[in-house]
């Protein structure tokens, strides 16, 4: 099993990239997250963002695995998936997709009490996608949830107006204005009826019988590193395992049985939603880069917060995950400027960082190196003697700092615009 990941705060082009490589594989699979992630896939000129969706569902070859450390919305599933249908009728998801009975289920109320802990002064505000992926993964954790294989159940109806009209009585307690607990309930029991057209199985003997006959496996994970419930920058994350680890655990699988492990990061850095975030360019500089690079979140619509590379938190999310091939995203958005800043090190009063782990001193102030930036558009480039001395020099450099190889450089949003790096 091969992994891709995120290694900064999410968004660094996961989705386009396994839409990419997915065709060498059989097997596409989602191990952590739910309708948090945004996975942005452009086909025809068309873009579609995928939320619960393995990014791999476009070719027909390939089986998609919505996986076990996976949280389902099955009110945002039915619109993701009549989404999917109207952007490409030849899809086929009830052929090539099947869902883990283990994943939880979100329910109506853990949507309604994210809003309700964001909005609220006693809580602390994360800046979360309001999808009550928190709700979801901690009801888990507290073992009181509903499971995909809970639907099949004679009694999971009960079970599921039980839970709505506890948690109702526990919103009341606030001043949210509540939509009638009738029209949630209605509205969630046919997404109900609508997911039950898939196929749920136990996705952990499917992918090692899998595996055991010599099946390439994908899996596809969502957020990233540094929004690691565990790693991350916490609180200010997310609720679910974003590394290798996690995917090994989210899917059941050993990790002996892990090859390569692909990171995705930007030539800068963004954040969605709150937390520290040091290298953080604000202004009009951190303005522009924003508006060339189409930082709006995919799922929430967003201004994504603008940063310089920060090689540190960029060192720690390689170490934590073992990464072994770096692809590097929209450097195409950085040409143009005269010069580009990358974060080396953070510097203390008495020492320095050259990796964070999550966390980091108040004292600390990151040290950026200034280096030549590039010209011109490198979108359209399909040699990589093509591209700019510069860039480059750039490349080369963080291939020396990271120690692992950029072995793709992206250079724009589309299925072919990505170089392929030698040696
Ligand atoms: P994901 O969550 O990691 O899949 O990333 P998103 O899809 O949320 O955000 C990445 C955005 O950048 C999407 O709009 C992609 O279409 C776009 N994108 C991906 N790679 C590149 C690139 O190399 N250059 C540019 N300009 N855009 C890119
Ligand atoms: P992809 O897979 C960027 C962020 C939210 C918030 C924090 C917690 O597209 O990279 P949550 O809704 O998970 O409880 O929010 O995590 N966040 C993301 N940021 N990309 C994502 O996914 C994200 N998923 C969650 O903005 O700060
Ligand atoms: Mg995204």
């Amino acid at each position: 099993m091969d992994i891709v990941l995120g290694l900064q705060w999410g968004d660094e082009g996961k989705g386009k990239f396994i839409d990419l490589i997915s065709e060498d594989y059989d097997i596409t699979a989602r191990f952590n997250g739910g309708a948090n992630a945004g996975h942005s896939i452009e086909r025809n000129g068309k873009r579609i963002t995928l939320k619960s969706l393995p990014s791999g569902i476009f070719m027909k070859g390939v089986q998609n695995v919505i996986g076990t450390g996976t949280v389902l919305d099955p009110v945002s599933f039915r619109k993701e998936i009549l989404n999917l249908l109207q952007f490409d009728g030849t899809v086929q998801p009830e052929q090539n997709l099947i869902i883990s009975r283990k994943a939880h289920l979100v329910l109506p109320t853990h949507k309604l009490l994210d809003v309700f802990m964001e909005e609220n002064p006693e809580y602390t505000t994360i800046g979360t996608t309001r999808n009550g992926i928190a709700q979801a993964y901690s009801n888990k954790i507290l073992r009181q949830n509903l499971r995909v294989g809970d639907m099949d159940s004679p009694d999971f109806r009960g079970r599921v107006e039980h839970i709505l009209k506890r948690d109702f009585r526990l919103l009341a307690g606030g001043d949210m204005i509540l939509p009638p607990l009738e029209e949630i309930s209605n509205e969630f029991f046919e997404a109900i009826d609508f997911l039950k057209k898939f196929t749920r199985t136990e996705i952990e003997i499917f992918l090692n019988t899998a595996i055991f006959e010599r099946k390439k496996v994908l899996a596809e994970g969502s957020q990233a590193a540094m929004l690691d419930i565990d790693h991350g920058t916490y609180p200010y994350v997310t609720s679910s395992s974003t590394t290798a680890s996690g995917a090994c655990s989210g899917l059941g699988i050993s990790p002996k049985k892990v090859g390569e492990i692909f990171g995705i990061a930007k030539a800068y850095c963004t954040r969605v939603g709150n937390g520290m975030f040091p290298t953080e360019i604000l202004g009009r500089l951190g303005e522009e880069i924003r508006d060339k690079g189409n930082e709006f979140g995919s799922n929430t619509g967003r201004p994504r917060r603008i940063g310089w590379l920060d090689l540190p938190a960029l060192r720690y999310a390689i170490m934590i995950n073992g990464v072994t091939q770096v692809i590097l995203t929209k450097a195409d958005v950085l040409s143009g400027m005269e010069s580009v800043s990358v974060c080396t090190h953070y510097e203390l009063e008495d020492g320095t960082i050259e990796q964070i782990s999550g966390v980091l001193p108040d004292n600390a102030h990151p040290v950026l190196k200034l280096m030549k930036g590039w010209e011109g558009d490198i979108s359209a480039i399909e040699n990589t003697d093509d591209l700019p001395i510069e860039l480059k020099d750039f490349l080369s450099f963080l291939n020396n700092e990271l120690g692992v190889p950029i072995t793709y450089l992206s250079t724009g949003p589309g299925r072919e615009q990505i170089l392929k790096m030698e040696g």
